[in-house]
Parts: structure tokens; sequence; C-alpha cells
């Protein structure tokens, strides 16, 4: 596979003793998404900013292409950022805003004049040039931040919650745009986020984070399927996470009922965690269900339906189905087994602290 692009070696960063990133640990391959995702101050923008160069680490290294480029400023870096607010000059043209980086690198006219046709092209900005700043939208404002970014033909796009101030539409349409460019380009965009929608359309590779750790990296089928721990199934969407006892492979007992899951080598009769998904819960018959309940809640959402079912010992099961069934009614819950996720509960207090009660 050849060796990663970017490469985070043990980064430890703290601001006024206190630790927001410990031992951190990041390949990134050339030609990739990569998003880093988490709640706010986990430490996105800090790891962003220490690759970037605006910010050195205490302890680690930056190795870029196989250079240690720790100590590089970050103009001396092939990479670029795109910050969450734009920036823009607004008493420059917009051909100007953009041509600001190569002015500086005193590129010739000509050639000037062409990466911005090309940059705005990329963009769908075609023919903006002599625009003011003030006249365009939030959505297009962002989009020549991220014009005057790639004029520099950056090896990696650093991107901050670039769409962070946008509506949802606009982002969903920049997020499909953001994308295509990535494609058209062909480098390797790092991306902070702390949506969760957002980093499962965008990515190669989701990078979870929580408190200045790492809790797992994976492609975005992966984080959702088979996420790691409990941080990482509640935070990558909605979840029921239920204890439970692995009896043995393949069988775990979840309120007094067993269930056949296809997880192995948690030894006999081991307390553990179970994720099970809103809608990989089918809703049946009383009789045919391995669990019962009686639906509490019921919301139509559009595309499916929202339902909270009680079981007799008072869990409230997080139901997305498409059929109906009413508030009131008695439910059986059967769940196939590959749609059954198991997980090591947390070894230590420590680890329970970064988990989900907070
Ligand atoms: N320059 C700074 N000085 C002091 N504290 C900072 C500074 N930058 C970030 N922090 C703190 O570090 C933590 C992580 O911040 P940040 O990396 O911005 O998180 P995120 O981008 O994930 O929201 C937060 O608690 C934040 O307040
Ligand atoms: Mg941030």
């Amino acid at each position: 596979m050849g060796q990663p692009l970017i490469d985070l070696r043990n980064i430890s960063k703290s601001f006024d003793g206190t630790m927001v990133l410990d031992d951190l640990n990041l390949s990134v391959k050339e030609n990739t998404f990569v998003t880093l995702l988490g709640p706010s101050g986990c430490g996105k923008t800090t790891t962003l900013r220490i690759i970037g160069g605006f910010e050195s680490p205490d302890r680690g290294e930056v190795i870029f292409d196989g250079q240690n480029i720790t100590s590089l400023p970050p103009n001396k870096r092939q990479l670029n950022t795109v910050f969450q607010k734009y920036a823009l000059f607004t008493h420059m043209s917009i051909a100007e805003n953009i041509a600001f980086g190569l002015k500086i690198k005193n590129k010739s006219r000509s050639y000037i004049q062409d990466k911005i046709k090309y940059a705005l092209k990329l963009v769908n900005l075609d023919g903006f040039e002599n625009r003011s700043v003030s006249s365009l939208s939030g959505g297009q404002q962002q989009r020549i931040a991220i014009a005057r970014a790639i004029v520099n033909e950056p090896r990696v796009l650093l991107l901050d919650e670039p769409l962070g101030a946008l509506d949802l539409k606009l982002r969903q349409d920049m997020q499909y745009e953001l994308i295509r460019l990535k494609n058209e380009l062909g480098i390797t965009f790092i991306y902070v986020t702390h949506d969760q929608e957002e980093a499962l359309t965008m990515s190669d590779t989701i990078v979870v984070m929580n408190q200045g750790y790492i809790q797992q990296m994976g492609s975005p089928e992966n984080i959702y399927n088979e996420p790691e721990n409990a941080f990482v199934a509640d935070f990558i969407g909605e979840s029921n996470i239920v204890p439970g006892i692995m009896l043995r492979d393949e069988l775990v007992q979840i309120f007094g009922a067993k269930f056949n899951c296809v997880d192995k080598g948690f030894g006999l009769n081991k307390p553990v965690d179970v994720v099970i998904r809103p809608e990989d819960i089918d809703l049946v018959a009383p009789e045919n269900g391995t669990l019962t309940g009686k639906v509490t809640h019921l919301i139509f959402k559009g595309v499916h339906y929202e339902m909270e079912v009680t079981s007799p010992d008072g869990f409230e099961w997080l139901v997305h189905s498409t059929d109906l069934f009413p508030v009131g009614q008695d439910v059986g819950i059967h769940v196939d087994p590959f749609d059954i996720q198991i997980m090591n509960k947390p070894a230590s207090e420590d680890e329970e602290a970064v988990g989900i009660n907070e």
C-alpha cells in the first residue's frame, strides 16, 4: 500500500496544563477523504492545526511524505486550509481574493488569470471574477474560500467544519460538491466535523475522536456497523445499547432472553454491551418475539415510523420501521443474528469516563 502521506506519531498537546491530545497516532493515505469526527472540544481542530503547522505539538512528530515537518511553518507545507469562517477580504473582488496567495508567490499575470478561471469553474462559479464578496451568499463565499485554497495546488486540503454556517439543504449540496471536487483534483482531504451524517456521506475513512483520543478509525460502513465501543455506537447514530451476557460463542442473553448472534471469542458468561440499531429491530407478533414489549410512543418520520417499545422490565427500545404498530399494541422483538453487535464493557473507570454518559 506504500507509506502514508501524513503520519502523526505520538502527538501530545496541552493548553494551560490541560491535555487536549494524548499520544495520538494517525496515518493518512494519499488521495483519501479522511474525516475527523467527534463532539465539540475533543481536539479535532487542534489536530488539524498541528497538521497545518499553525500549532506545534508538545511531543511527537508530524511526518509528510516521509519527511519530518514538525517544525516547518505553514506556508512551507504542501497543504492549504479552509476554515469554518471563510475569511475573505471584503474590499477585494473575487478574482483578487483567489489570486492573493499566488501574488505573494510572484506568479505571472497570465498564470494567475488561468488559475482563477480554472478554480472558479471547479467550484461552479464560472464568471464570478469581478463580483464583490458582499454580493455572494454564504455557500458561494465558502466556494470562493475553497477556490482560493485550490489555486495553490496543495497536495492536501484541510477543511475545518467548512459547511458549519450553512443551512441544511445547502450543506447537503456542498457535501456532494466537495466529493466531486476531491475526485477531480485527486488530492487528499482532511475534513473536520461534529456531524456524523456529514462524515458518513463524505468520507473514505472516519476517525472518531473523543477527549483527545482516537476511539475508532475505519470506513463509514465499518464505523456504523461495527462500532468498537459504546461511545462510537452512540455518537455515530441512534442505537439501543443494552447490557448483555455472552453465554458462549454466538449466543447472547439480553433481559433473560437468548439471542443468536455472530460474535465469538468473548468467553463464557461474560458481561458485555450489546448494540442494536433501531432499523434492525423487527416487530412481530408477541408469541414470535425473542422478547416482548408494548408500543409506548409513535412518530411518523417521513421515510419510516419511529416507535418506542417498552419491555416488561422498563427498557425503552427505539425502533424504526416502515410498518406501523399503534401505541398500546403488544409486540414481539426479533433481531437477526448479524444485526447484533457485541462490545466489551469498558475495562476501567478511566475508559468509562470517555463513554457516553456525559
Ligand atoms: N489556543 C488554545 N488555548 C487554550 N485552549 C485551547 C486552545 N485551542 C483549543 N483549546 C482547548 O482544547 C480543547 C480542544 O479544542 P479543539 O481542538 O478546538 O476541539 P474541537 O475542534 O474538537 O471542538 C478545548 O477544550 C479547547 O477549549
Ligand atoms: Mg473545532
